[in-house]
């Protein structure tokens, strides 16, 4: 792991740090100063900026190419900090939030006033986790601050499970990178709005099943209600055309150019593939996912041919990842 700035890609200057100690306290002083960092955490890497400093979340958009539409997720240290920029919790909400917090659950809360209609998009409400990464919480315990962090990755394109994807996607227009090696569920948060039931806006880290556990069925959105632009149908994509189809229904001589995207299952004749799980473990594939499509994607082949995943537990996320990433190409 590097310890100072280093040469990636194009030649750009990115600096990378890793996690340490001296890491967090160069990017704490980095974010205070109204600077943008990307950090850890336990679903994807985040590009961070105070979230009650308008400029800093201006660059954010601005790295990102992010419409102004598409609000941002903001990340507290604890309830006390929700308390800065969200309003009181429904007993529905406050039973997810006792559940799943700190980890991978973003809740949309009625918002504070307080809270910059940029973060939000103009939205009364805002979108909020309690991240459980040690770094992400290192970084909100130094600042005593909520942070507001999209996914590091440019808007619609895979999102990054390690420093080197923000490094090479992000390059210098990012001021500094924590390095801490790879995500742990490597796939971005699920998120819930209110409706006033439970609605599921977004598949994710935490699977829907544990979530309906606790509090019941969650309904997925109203035609014409404002959406997650994570549900825009084209979104996540890699650069290389992506078709979702069973790996074994492609002629052989269509595989010399392909590259094959499994879970367990080899099949001859492709020119590179990325097995998610040798057990077929969803969990395990869930962490390998982004890093397998950056990967496929960097060798720049005709096409990755993606095989459907079974829709249940992290699989649902999946395969809603490449589903969007399917209608992109
Ligand atoms: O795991 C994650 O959630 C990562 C890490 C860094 O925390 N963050 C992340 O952020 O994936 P982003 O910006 O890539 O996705 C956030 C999603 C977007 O689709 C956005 O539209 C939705 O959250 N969102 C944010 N605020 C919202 C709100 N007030 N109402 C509805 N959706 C909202
Ligand atoms: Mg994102």
């Amino acid at each position: 792991m590097p310890e100072f700035g280093c040469l990636v890609g194009e030649g750009a200057r990115v600096p990378i740090l890793a996690a340490g100690p001296a890491g967090i306290a160069r990017a704490i002083e980095v974010l205070r100063a109204g600077g943008t960092v990307a950090f850890p955490t336990e679903t994807v890497y985040g590009l961070g900026g105070l979230a009650f400093d308008r400029l800093a979340v201006a660059r954010i958009f601005e790295i990102k190419q992010r419409p102004r539409f598409d609000p941002l997720i903001v990340h507290v240290l604890d309830r006390a900090m929700l308390e800065e920029v969200a309003l009181e919790l429904s007993p529905i909400a406050e039973r997810l939030a006792e559940r799943f917090w700190p980890g991978g659950l973003t809740l949309v809360l009625g918002k504070r006033e307080a809270v910059p209609d940029l973060v939000t998009a103009g939205a009364p409400t805002v979108a909020v986790r309690i991240p459980s990464h040690p770094v992400a919480r290192a970084l909100l315990a130094g600042l005593q601050a909520p942070i507001a962090a999209p996914s590091a990755n440019p808007f619609g394109a895979l999102s990054p499970t390690r420093a080197e994807h923000v490094a090479k996607a992000l390059g210098a227009s990012v001021d500094l990178i924590l390095d801490a090696g790879r995500s742990d569920h490597g796939l971005e948060s699920t998120i819930v709005a209110f409706d006033p039931g439970p609605v599921l806006l977004r598949p994710g880290a935490i699977p829907v099943e544990a979530i309906e556990a606790v509090v019941g069925p969650l309904t997925r959105p109203r035609e014409g209600a404002v959406l997650a632009p994570g549900r825009l149908p084209q979104h996540y994509a890699p650069r290389t055309r992506l078709q979702v189809i069973d790996p074994s229904q492609v002629p052989k001589h269509e595989r010399t150019h392909a590259a094959a995207l499994t879970l367990c299952d080899e099949f001859p004749g492709y020119a590179a593939a990325e097995r998610l799980s040798p057990t077929g473990d969803l969990r395990q594939a869930a962490a390998r996912f982004f890093e397998a499509l950056h990967a496929l994607d960097a060798i720049g082949l005709e096409r990755i041919d993606a095989q459907p995943l079974p829709e249940t537990g992290l699989g649902l996320a999946m395969m809603d990842r490449l589903r969007r990433a399917a209608a992109s190409a």
